[in-house]
């Protein structure tokens, strides 16, 4: 079993492929080109004797990132894409532009949209596989920060629940995982409440529901119910919480 991780060298996606690795699975590991990577992929060949391929690429260019995973993954079966990476700014309140924007966009959807369309002939051809996506709980109600960052994951939804139709009675699966707060370097400083979860642990909870369907799953579980009142909240009362 092998399983190909967009955005693998820090937070979530780092803890799903230590996780994926103990569990004996081999990897393909993508990130830009940086030596945690290259660390990480030793390591995990290392500890848990699994085969590691690197792919070194910018998601921020979609077309070249697809072209520079398709090499890599070439004729070897691929039992999932786990579309891990994620890019948010601190300064995008509504005036992000330019190399910036397709940056925000790129990352977070486009990028994820075609390498799922390369690999996806070839997961339905035989007739199994998991691509699982990472939605955030910022997009669940439009407000005055992250503003691109929270309209590429809502779209990233609108395609993961389009997706989940598309594999229907494939054999292959489409699970989109909305996240609240997790202890990652996006959240590294920041006062938050509730607490940021655990990657490990998520991790944990991510790999066990890989085979068990298409889904669409709030992680932690709880944040479920807040995004419900997030949703339905007075405008003036979400307001003043969310700027
Ligand atoms: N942390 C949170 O509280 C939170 C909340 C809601 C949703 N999320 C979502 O959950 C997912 C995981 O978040 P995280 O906090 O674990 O993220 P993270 O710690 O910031 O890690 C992001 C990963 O994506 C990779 N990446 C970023 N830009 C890239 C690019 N242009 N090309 C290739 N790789 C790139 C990074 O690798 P390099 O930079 O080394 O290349 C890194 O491995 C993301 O989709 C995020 O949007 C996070």
């Amino acid at each position: 079993v092998r399983f190909l991780i967009l955005g693998s060298s820090a937070g979530l996606g780092r803890a799903l492929a230590e996780q994926l690795a103990s569990e004996g699975h081999d990897l393909i590991v993508v990130a830009t080109d940086t030596p945690d990577l290259q660390a990480l992929a030793s390591h995990l060949s290392l500890v848990h004797s699994v085969d590691v391929r690197l792919v070194t690429t910018d998601l921020a260019d979609p077309k070249r990132a697809t072209a520079d995973v398709l090499r890599v993954v070439d004729d070897l079966r691929l039992d999932g894409v786990l579309a891990v990476a994620g890019y948010a700014r601190d300064d995008d309140r509504g005036t992000l532009a330019g190399d910036a924007l397709d940056r925000v966009v790129n990352v977070n959807l486009t990028s994820v949209q075609e390498i799922v369309a390369a690999l996806l002939p070839r997961l339905v051809a035989q007739g199994a596989g998991s691509i699982v996506g990472f939605g955030s709980i910022a997009a669940v109600r439009g407000r005055g920060m992250n503003v691109a960052y929270a309209s590429a994951k809502r779209g990233l939804r609108s395609y993961f629940e389009s997706l989940a139709l598309v594999v229907r009675d494939t054999g292959v699966e489409a699970q989109f995982y909305e996240l609240g707060y997790v202890a990652t370097q996006q959240t590294f400083g920041q006062r938050l409440f509730p607490p940021p979860a655990d990657p490990a642990r998520l991790a944990r909870r991510i790999s066990s529901a890989l085979g068990s369907g298409s889904r669409i799953v709030y992680l932690p579980r709880y944040w479920g119910l807040l995004a419900l009142i997030l949703r339905w909240m007075p405008s003036r009362l979400f307001a003043r919480i969310s700027s």
